[in-house]
């Protein structure tokens, strides 16, 4: 209990080599927790066979005991030790996408903690592809539970001063990159293989395209806008409300204009109004604003093209945490292909699936 509660100082490495990964590692054999950049973003990461140590990243992270993590591998053989059954679909997959951004969901075995299942008969594994987080769980020869680096329930830590904001004086190390931070900002595909016809969980940087190169048939959990009728809670961490800032967050559906909307509401209740764009409509809505008295509004544009949108969302949903903005508006997203469907489960997830309710319909 006492360990919990304790004021621990936080060795922050911003350049990492051979000597800083040595340190680190040995606080994770050691049963501390060490955040690490991987490709896709920064994980929390702890000794997956060490209860103690993985009940720490619980705590810290305020993540409810229900919500089981990843275990994370130098090398997809490895998995073998963790696992009771691999479907030579597993194999396929992981020949052509690991190490990457792509954890599969798989029969356990008796090693692996309770904990890291949330008493479940199955467990999440991945096997990362950025040099620091591969290093790290070579040097410290145990599975590394990890899920991503920030608070329950807030958007996911994309650099490292998002970490260190979240984490500081809470554990033991935070490994950075040189400034090359995490590659894609967003959080790995998940695809539950422990069922007859695989299930895409969530999706990440590998789509669901992707994933059809190697498997026919997949069903997709879960998604915003469900068409398949799939109930029941395959992943607890994928409930609606995740990823979320602190200000509520507003989607704005195509047929309703979006730039009368933002400045009307903004006039009419003088608060902090945040708004996230991508593109031509956060140029347009710049253009709008500078030939209006509106001081009220931020915006954020993440990006002009889809791999930037994704890699920019988390970075800009904490800018308007820091802002305390009151209410964040953002568009509908229309087009669902490849990394679309991606970006759509990111950002209706932080708004918790709200739109706007026009004040005139
Ligand atoms: O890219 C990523 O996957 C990052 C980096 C650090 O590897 N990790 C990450 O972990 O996003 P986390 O814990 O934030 O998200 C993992 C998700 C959670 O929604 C959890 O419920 C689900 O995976 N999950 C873990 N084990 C599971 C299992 N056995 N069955 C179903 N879902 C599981
Ligand atoms: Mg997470």
């Amino acid at each position: 209990m006492g360990r919990k509660l304790r004021n621990i100082e936080t060795q922050i490495f911003r350049e990492c080599n051979h000597l800083e990964i040595n340190i680190a590692a040995r606080v994770i054999r050691d049963g501390g927790l060490v955040a690490f950049p991987t490709e896709t973003v920064y994980g929390l990461g702890a000794n997956g066979l060490d209860r103690s140590a993985v009940r720490r990243i619980f705590i810290v992270k305020g993540r409810p005991l229900i919500n089981p993590v990843i275990l994370h591998f130098a090398d997809f053989a490895e998995v073998q030790d963790v696992t009771s059954e691999i479907p030579d679909l597993g194999y396929e997959l992981a020949e052509k996408f690991m190490p990457g951004p792509l954890t599969l969901i798989l029969k356990r075995n008796k090693i692996v903690p309770d904990i890291i299942t949330a008493g479940r008969d199955t467990v999440a594994v991945r096997v990362p592809k950025h040099d620091v987080a591969r290093a790290l769980i070579k040097q410290s020869g145990v599975p590394i539970a990890a899920p991503s680096a920030n608070i329950s329930q807030t958007p996911s830590g994309t650099k490292i001063e998002h970490v260190i904001n979240d984490f500081n004086n809470k554990i033991e190390v935070v490994l950075g990159n040189n400034n090359q931070e995490t590659f894609y900002g967003v959080e790995s595909t998940i695809l539950d293989l422990s069922h007859k016809i695989p299930v895409l969980l969530r999706p990440g940087f590998i789509t669901l395209e992707d994933l059809n190169t190697v498997i026919g048939h997949i069903k997709v959990h879960d998604q915003p806008r469900r068409t398949d009728g799939f109930t029941g809670l395959m992943s607890p961490g994928l409930m609606q409300k995740h990823y979320a800032p602190k200000a509520e967050m507003l989607i704005v559906k195509k047929d309703i204009d979006f730039f009368s909307t933002v400045t009307d509401y903004a006039a009419r209740t003088q608060k902090k109004i945040g708004v996230l764009l991508w593109g031509e409509l956060a140029s347009h809505l710049k253009e709008i604003l500078s030939n209006n008295y509106l001081n009220n509004i931020y915006i954020e544009n993440v990006g002009e093209n889809i791999e930037d949108c994704l890699y920019n969302l988390y970075d800009s949903l904490r800018k308007f945490d820091n802002l305390c903005v009151n209410t964040i508006f953002t568009g509908e997203i229309v087009y669902e292909g490849g990394l679309y469907l991606t970006f759509k489960n990111r950002l209706y997830r932080a708004a918790n699936n709200k739109f706007y309710k026009s004040m005139r319909s």
